[in-house]
């Protein structure tokens, strides 16, 4: 069955491939892809999500959201993405401008006018827009199929503060806003993400496969090795969404009871036992997960969208 999803997303290395990989599966229709400010600015992450879009030659509205977070600064990760946000792989420049309807109004939009419970949100970034989109629109919010959102740390260290994760502490009130808002969210935090990694075989496998998708995939993964230090293999941190999208079976995930920590020292946006119920993806089948991954990224992409910007 054909899912219809919006991505809200900051690319980012890792978002460009699971957007890739989103587009390129023949069981996920995206309606529409939302930005926000996050591993690089506002501008850029529309510009590159507009890029990616021209790469696979798909005419999908991009709906710019968020500049910054709710109630704290920006914070980049140029280091790891690069100035351009994408590791200075060569990507075609924008067929289309980006829409002028904001992201956090297309949110409301596009769920009010589709089946209750028929349009998914993978979230790849911080969830600036997506608790906008709530805080304004609760009932339609209530619409939603499911939200599957990039983020925290559970069990396992932190990656931007002892026990916390980029995109839950670049907006930590937006991320508890969202977790306490009752929504079908299922959070795939770092304790899965660190377990999906790409190496040089993985590198080599894509490159074999031969299609742009996989060798542009090919290329972020390699500039990731050159942003980053440490082992021989790199986490693909935004792609595990979509995957439990497509194959929950794929992930073990447990009900847990969780808050966001909103302070200010350096446990801002830690994941603490808390009162919000939420489903936490805490286990995967990692090469299940990484084989499908390839397999996606090697196939034809479908037709050109000729979806409407609005
Ligand atoms: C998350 O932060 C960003 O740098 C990545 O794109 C991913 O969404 C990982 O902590
Ligand atoms: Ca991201």
């Amino acid at each position: 069955m054909t899912r219809r999803v919006i991505i809200d997303t900051d690319p980012g290395i890792d978002d460009a491939i699971a957007i890739l990989f989103a587009l390129a599966h023949p069981e996920l229709d995206v309606a529409a892809v939302t930005t926000v400010a996050g591993n690089i600015g506002i501008e850029t992450t529309t510009r590159n999500a507009l890029r990616i879009l021209a790469l696979a030659g798909q005419g999908i509205p991009v709906h710019p959201g968020a500049g910054r977070p709710l109630k704290r600064g920006s914070r980049t990760d140029t280091r790891i993405h690069g100035v351009d946000g994408l590791g200075g792989v060569a990507f075609p420049e924008p067929e289309e401008p980006a829409s002028s309807e904001p992201a956090h109004m297309a949110l409301r939009r596009l769920i009010a006018d589709a089946p209750a419970g028929t349009i998914d949100i993978l979230a790849l970034a911080p969830l600036t827009n997506i608790a906008r989109f709530v805080e304004e629109a609760p009932d339609v919010a209530r619409r939603i199929g499911r939200l599957i959102a990039m983020g925290g740390a559970v069990r396992e260290p932190g990656n931007v503060g002892p026990r916390s994760e980029f995109n839950i502490a670049h907006d930590p009130e937006a991320a508890e806003i969202v977790f306490s808002a009752g929504l079908p969210l299922t959070l795939v935090p770092l304790d899965v993400t660190r377990r999906v990694r790409a190496d040089a075989v993985y590198l080599a496998r894509l490159a074999a496969l031969g299609t742009k998708q996989a060798l542009v995939c090919r290329d972020l993964i390699a500039a990731y090795f050159t942003g980053t230090s440490g082992g021989e293999s790199r986490p693909l941190h935004d792609p595990c969404v979509p995957l439990l999208a497509l194959r929950p079976d794929l992930f073990a995930t447990h009900s847990m009871r969780l808050s966001v920590n909103l302070g200010e020292d350096e446990l801002a946006g830690a994941l603490e036992p808390g009162e919000h119920a939420l489903a936490v993806a805490m286990g995967t089948d990692a090469p299940a997960v990484l084989d499908l991954l390839a397999e996606t990224l090697g196939q034809a992409l479908s037709s050109p969208r000729t979806t409407s910007h609005q």
